[in-house]
């Protein structure tokens, strides 16, 4: 256990404005920090930084916490790795431990299991009944070597012989589950997660096995094309990049970008082993940041269908936030990167490699290809998309880029421009609203969930939260209003608690912290309390005794129909609250 003389340490020497500075490109406004959120993909900020209350939180996606919080969600760390993350950031020495905890035990574990896991599925590959799982990626022009290098293989065909496999080197039914290497079937056993298919291993950057895809590779398998692990103690799958391991040995600053396992493992059979992929997904802000380490320009090379397509549009805007330099390989007459070296060869995808265009030639192109410029009418609509795309351009590049169209459709640059910064205008409007309103519509659900009463008594509530703030900034009014209104008189349960933990905190003479609330409440509720501590203190301190009389008169008001469905206990308490206050 680390003590909490050394976690406040830890804490005062990590300023967190200093810290998800490090993370997110925050402004000032005011005392606080804005920017964009780390956590979910949003174009104006709605990340805050509150450093008076050394707290975050954000009104898109209600994440929320002090500087522990955030490096344990940024990081995917649990709460004692977040502590010596940020006790090496600031160069303090972490106390020796007896024994690992017992999380970082079960992390451990999970690893080990995976190795073993990995090292099954390869025996099993190359054994008499993985013949058909051979053959398969023999089939699709993987050799032995490639096999090897990325420790391909193969899940038998059973139920349960993995899970048996593991419980007999000592591994726990429940170990099992939290590797996701098996699930539970509905008698109490395990049942393997991944039977009958071919397995990728997912290794991280030190070279530990984290995770598995699975594909199917006979056409009547039961299951989906692909069975993969979720996110387990040790794997967060949006953070991850398939083959990173390996690429990050590359000596160039570039990466290639794929979608899925089999254009890597064909990338890197044809000599190019600076691919990675992403996994069926557009790039997460944290993908791009791992990509980022190892390289300064990124060529997104997804399937040439639609979806890859959209998830090349996903991409762009994430990758250049994080300041890479993006290009776009264009793939025609197959489907995807592995299908073209098989049809064409490594020399024809290094020379489309070295004609890639960049994002912004790419995006440009998509649109008129939407549109038959030769006719008035394509050309209108081709020019209103267009403009509306260079609206999300920076000036340099709109000016750039405004001129080629412009001589491509025959008509003034100043034209172009000038509908490029109505677009603009209407745009950011349309996106502010947007996002109000999903910031709206989250903050009420999220709200309601963690605070069920809050919706049947919101005058009340609204005092409760109003309170709350107030004796969080001035805790040395948390004593009067003690006095004044016990816990008791709490409408919700929920303001009751924090109310509650309040109380209790100042009495053992420590400060109310976020930090010190955290172990008394689940992350969603720390990141409401969060929102409700930083709120606008609009009510203003001398309104303390109005908060308080509102809050106590909620108990007088309750609407007819029911009062009479108050237990007699129910009327009890109102009786003698009703008592306290006449006295
Ligand atoms: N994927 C997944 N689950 C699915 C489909 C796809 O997890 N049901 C992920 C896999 O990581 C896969 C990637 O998305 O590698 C790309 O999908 P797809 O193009 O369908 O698969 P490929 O890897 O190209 O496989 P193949 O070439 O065998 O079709
Ligand atoms: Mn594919």
């Amino acid at each position: 256990m680390l003590s909490q003389e050394f976690i406040n340490e830890v804490k005062e020497r990590n300023d967190i404005t200093d810290v998800i500075g490090g993370y997110v490109s925050l402004k000032r406004s005011g005392r606080n920090s804005k920017g964009l959120c780390p956590f979910h993909s949003e174009k104006t900020p709605s990340f805050t930084v509150y450093s008076d209350t050394a707290s975050f939180y954000c009104f898109g996606c209600q994440a929320g916490g002090d500087v522990i919080g955030f490096i344990r969600r940024i990081e995917n760390l649990d709460y004692v790795e977040a502590i010596k993350f940020l006790a090496n950031r600031a160069g303090i020495a972490i106390p020796e431990e007896g024994k690992n905890d017992g999380l970082s035990h079960m992390r451990l574990r999970i690893r080990e299991q995976n190795r073993e896991a990995g090292r099954f599925f390869y025996r099993s590959l190359y054994s008499p009944a993985g013949k058909k799982a051979l053959e398969y990626f023999h089939s699709r022009g993987l050799t032995d070597e490639t096999i090897r290098r990325f420790g391909l293989g193969w899940s038998p065909d059973g139920w349960d012989l993995l899970s048996r496999h593991l419980e007999q080197l000592g591994y726990k039914r429940d170990e099992i589950l939290a590797a996701d290497l098996g699930y539970s079937s509905r008698k109490g056993g395990v049942i393997d997660r991944f039977r009958n298919r071919v397995m990728f291993p997912i290794i991280d950057l030190q070279g530990n096995v984290v995770a598995f895809g699975g594909r199917r590779f006979t056409e009547d398998a039961a299951g989906g094309k692909y069975v993969n692990t979720s996110d387990t103690l040790i794997y967060k799958k949006t953070n991850h990049l398939f083959a990173m391991n390996i690429a990050k040995n590359c000596k160039t600053r570039e990466l290639i970008l794929c979608e899925g396992y089999m254009d890597v493992i064909a990338l890197h059979q044809a000599g190019f082993e600076n691919a990675v992929a992403a996994l069926g997904t557009a790039v997460t802000p944290q993908q791009a940041r791992v990509l980022h380490k190892y390289a300064d320009r990124v060529v997104l090379s997804q399937d040439g269908d639609e979806a890859g397509q959209k998830s090349i549009a996903r991409s762009i805007p994430i990758m250049k936030e994080e300041g890479l330099d993006v290009r776009v390989l264009q793939i025609t007459g197959a489907k995807d990167p592995d299908e073209f070296i098989k049809k064409y060869g490594p020399e024809r995808f290094k020379l489309l490699l070295d004609g890639c265009t960049n994002d912004i030639e790419y995006s440009i192109m998509r649109i008129a290809s939407k549109f038959d410029i030769s006719t008035d009418d394509g050309r209108l609509h081709y020019l209103r998309e267009v403009c509306e795309y260079l609206s999300s351009l920076g000036t340099l590049e709109r000016e750039v880029y405004a001129g080629r169209i412009a001589d491509r459709l025959g008509i003034e640059k100043t034209a172009v421009l000038s509908q490029a910064d109505a677009s603009a205008r209407r745009r950011i409007r349309a996106e502010k609203e947007q996002e109000f309103r999903e910031m709206a519509k989250n903050t009420a659900g999220i709200g309601s969930k963690v605070n069920p009463e809050r919706s049947a008594n919101l005058k009340a509530s609204n005092a409760e939260y109003a309170l709350i703030s107030i004796l969080f900034r001035h805790q040395d009014k948390i004593p009067a209003a003690a006095k004044e209104l016990p816990p008791e008189q709490f409408v919700t349960d929920f303001g009751r608690r924090i109310y509650t933990q309040f109380i209790e905190l100042h009495e053992s003479g420590q400060e109310v912290s976020v930090s010190l609330l955290t172990p008394h409440f689940s992350e969603t509720e720390i990141s409401e309390i969060v929102k409700i501590i930083n709120s606008d203190d609009s009510v203003g301190a001398g309104d303390f005794n109005t908060l308080i009389d509102v809050i106590r008169s909620a108990h007088f008001t309750p609407k007819p129909q029911e009062a009479a469905k108050l237990t007699s206990d129910e009327l009890l308490k109102q009786m003698s609250i009703l008592r306290k206050k006449k006295s």
